[in-house]
């Protein structure tokens, strides 16, 4: 369908040595109730002269002086905004045509049969604007898209940081407190040799191990310390606890008892993405069996987390209201990484990639906080 003609005239770029053809063409435009704005050009120089202002479209004969329509054909489509290109001519034969077509011409018609000239090259701009229109909206949807992706990945490097915060304030605070209430309860102890005061700060010492107990364990949730020990050992751990708790078998192998230093960042993901994964097993695969495979082979680490379950479907992952592996999408990429999920219907298989020599880099909260350690100072009580 034509698209409404623009108020103002068509500008039409003729290519063509006769300027009887010329008339020819711009009076059959003109007849057919165009407004349009033609000019005559004949060479190569002329038409790259001429392509430097705005035109609507481009009509050209086949056969020029020195120059052909197809040259002229390829100068107009390498344009940034490639016109409407419809070849015009005495004579052209089926191959030349199917020629200029696959090389991206609008329309070809012959001179001698100009009834289609004015549909044709409505259709030519109608087409064009059509096509300028769904690249202008690709455009935004790839924008839209790659800015919704730098906000989660922000979202999820600001959540990590706001956690390792909390678990730094519970630790120096509500830690602190905690063991200086201790101290103090074990003096009152020791001081006094009434039973009954004794039994309350008995009592007392015990609702304050409870306290520093869950401290811990939420310190750990916030912040996994035991990543301090490397990421073997805490996946290690992760498998053996998730064993223990859920009785579902889970085997831990990995190509290096200990890994060289990884980036900033990259232990945190892996062990939030085998979280993650063993949390989903124990939420909806059934397995009576998981695998954690942790490689380092050529720069790249995997970690791979394999189930024996119910397996799972590309609408499992379509869920409106399943974050889970969204986000570990999320987290990999802002480490350079990818996830891969796998199913054929004996169980699941994720698979997160790393490659540890580009694009590795986070925030350097969320790999070590060095200088911090929640668990040093609760080892001792
Ligand atoms: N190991 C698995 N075995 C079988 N199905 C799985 C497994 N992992 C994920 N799924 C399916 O994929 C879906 C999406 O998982 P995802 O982790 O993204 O969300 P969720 O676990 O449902 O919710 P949450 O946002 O709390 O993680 C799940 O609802 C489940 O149907
Ligand atoms: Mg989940």
């Amino acid at each position: 369908m034509p698209s409404p003609a623009p108020s103002r005239p068509l500008r039409v770029l003729h290519l063509e040595d006769s300027e009887l053809d010329h008339e020819l063409a711009a009076t059959h435009l003109r007849r057919s109730g165009l407004d349009v704005e033609m000019r005559r050009i004949e060479s190569e120089a002329e038409l790259r002269a001429a392509l430097r202002e705005p035109w609507d479209a481009v009509l050209s004969d086949f056969n020029l002086p020195g120059f052909g329509g197809l040259q002229a054909l390829e100068i107009v489509r390498s344009g940034a905004q490639p016109l409407p290109f419809i070849l015009l001519s005495g004579e052209i034969g089926e191959d030349v045509a199917v020629q200029a077509m696959r090389h991206g011409a609008s329309d070809y018609l012959l001179k001698h049969n100009l009834a289609r000239l004015a549909p044709a090259l409505e259709n030519a701009i109608a087409a064009a604007q059509a096509e300028r229109a769904r690249r202008a909206a690709d455009r935004e949807l790839a924008l839209s898209r790659q800015r919704l992706s730098e906000l989660a990945q922000h979202l999820q490097t600001s959540i990590d940081s706001e956690r390792a915060a909390i678990a730094r304030e519970i630790h120096d605070d509500v830690g602190g407190s905690l063991v200086a209430l201790k101290f103090d309860l074990a003096w009152i102890e020791r001081r006094t040799t009434d039973p009954e005061v004794r039994q309350r700060v008995q009592s007392a010492l015990e609702t304050v191990s409870h306290a520093i107990e869950s401290s811990k364990r939420i310190m750990h949730n916030l912040r996994p310390a035991i990543l301090e020990q490397g990421l073997v050992a805490a996946l290690q751990w992760m498998a053996a606890r998730f064993e223990k708790r859920t009785g579902v078998a889970c085997h831990f192998r990995s190509s290096h008892d200990e890994l060289p230093e990884l980036p900033a960042g990259v232990p945190l993901v892996a062990y939030r993405t085998a979280q993650e994964a063993l949390t989903n097993v124990s939420k909806h695969a059934q397995a009576t069996q998981v695998t954690i495979d942790l490689t380092l082979a050529r720069g790249v680490l995997s970690l791979e987390v394999a189930d024996n379950g119910v397996g799972l479907t590309r609408e499992d992952l379509a869920k409106a209201r399943s974050f889970g592996i969204r986000g570990l999408h999320e987290r990999a990429s802002t480490v350079g990484g990818t996830i891969d999920l796998s199913s054929d219907g004996r169980g699941t298989t994720l698979l997160l990639t790393l490659p540890l020599t580009a694009g590795a880099s986070a925030p350097a909260t969320l790999g070590g906080d060095d200088e911090h350690d929640p668990t040093s100072a609760w080892g001792e009580l």
